[in-house]
């Protein structure tokens, strides 16, 4: 791991100030910890001094300090300990971490370093001609059974070639970073085997079912659990594809391959979700085999936010960006 330490103090800014949204938001993260322990609040306040300023000055680093009445030192170990946290200027549209540890290198890192040190730069941490590209090589990110893969801003992108990462680094440049999806740079879901599943290909519960079902004689034929009726009155509306559409993927738990399911449903808005009713939440949590995940995620709590305000609203409640 390379040595972390604060940037040389010609870039330093002589003050840091949160602006008066963050420092709103700021009050509001310490106040949900008990009193005597707003230190908990250091990683989301320097996360979010990183987000305004796209790097964490020292000057941030002692006004959190300040704000949690933390000595400095402790607030300066845990912003120099997670990579997560630059302590530099980098790229202003993606500073690019790529994985050096074994599976990832097994699996290829040393090829994506290749690819960013051609189209940004030799050293780590330089930027490229225009500044909007670094990079950086960093510790395992926790994705290894996806190897190899970076991490640009909160995202990961996973079994990555060369030529994939390339492609991913010209979308930030120019702006549309937001066009890739993260994870799985291959057609696989979230960390499922690669080319489909090899078992559980059937679901426990139905097999169960089954079983039983042969074992007794004549009884009735065993029955799977099948998909709620499409004409089912328990079905919610559905509407004709709006000229704009919402970014469901911005409800934790919708990916795009669901998104296009909830489309094919007629479902393209967050308000739509947000109405949802029990009976049709386990329409939809049955059509979609989820046993209990709409509810988990909380859903409709979290379509509610995204009409009412967008991504600004749904930080305001839950304390973080969507997914
Ligand atoms: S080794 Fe690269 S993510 Fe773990």
């Amino acid at each position: 791991m390379s040595v972390r330490r604060l940037a040389e103090d010609e870039l330093q800014p002589a003050q840091f100030k949160f602006t008066r949204d963050n420092a709103r938001w700021a009050k509001q993260t310490i106040g949900k910890y008990p009193k005597g322990r707003q230190a908990s609040a250091v990683i989301p306040l320097l996360m979010r001094a990183q987000d305004q300023d796209g790097w964490v000055t020292k000057a941030a680093i002692e006004r959190v300090a300040e704000m949690l009445d933390m000595p400095f030192i402790r607030v300066l170990e845990v912003a120099t300990f997670y990579t997560q946290f630059q302590l530099a200027p980098v790229g202003t549209k993606a500073h690019v971490q790529v994985c050096g540890t074994t599976p990832c290198m097994l699996r290829g890192a040393r090829d994506l370093i290749k690819v960013c040190k051609s189209r940004i730069g030799e050293q780590q941490f330089q930027t490229n001609e225009d500044g909007t590209l670094s990079w950086e090589e960093v510790e395992c990110q926790g994705a290894c059974v996806n190897a190899p893969m970076v991490m640009i801003g909160r995202d990961t992108y996973e079994d990555l070639t060369p030529e994939r990462l390339d492609e991913i680094m010209e979308a930030f440049a120019v702006g549309k970073g937001d066009t890739i999806t993260p994870g799985p740079q291959i057609d696989r879901i979230t960390s499922a085997p690669v080319g489909g599943l090899t078992c559980l290909t059937e679901d426990p519960a139905v097999k169960k079912t089954k079983r039983r079902a042969n074992g007794a004689a004549g009884a009735a034929k065993a029955k799977s659990a099948p998909a709620p009726s499409l004409d089912d009155k328990n079905r919610p509306k559905g509407i004709k594809k709006p000229a704009q559409a919402d970014d469901l993927k911005l409800i934790s738990g919708v990916g795009p391959k669901l998104e296009k399911v909830l489309h094919g449903l007629g479902i393209y808005t967050f308000g739509q979700v947000a109405k949802w009713k029990k009976a049709e939440r386990e329409w939809v949590d049955g059509y979609l085999k989820f046993k209990g995940r709409i509810e988990r995620d909380d859903w409709v709590r979290q379509a509610k936010a995204l009409a009412k305000g967008g991504e600004a609203e749904y930080v305001r409640v839950f304390g973080k960006k969507p997914r």
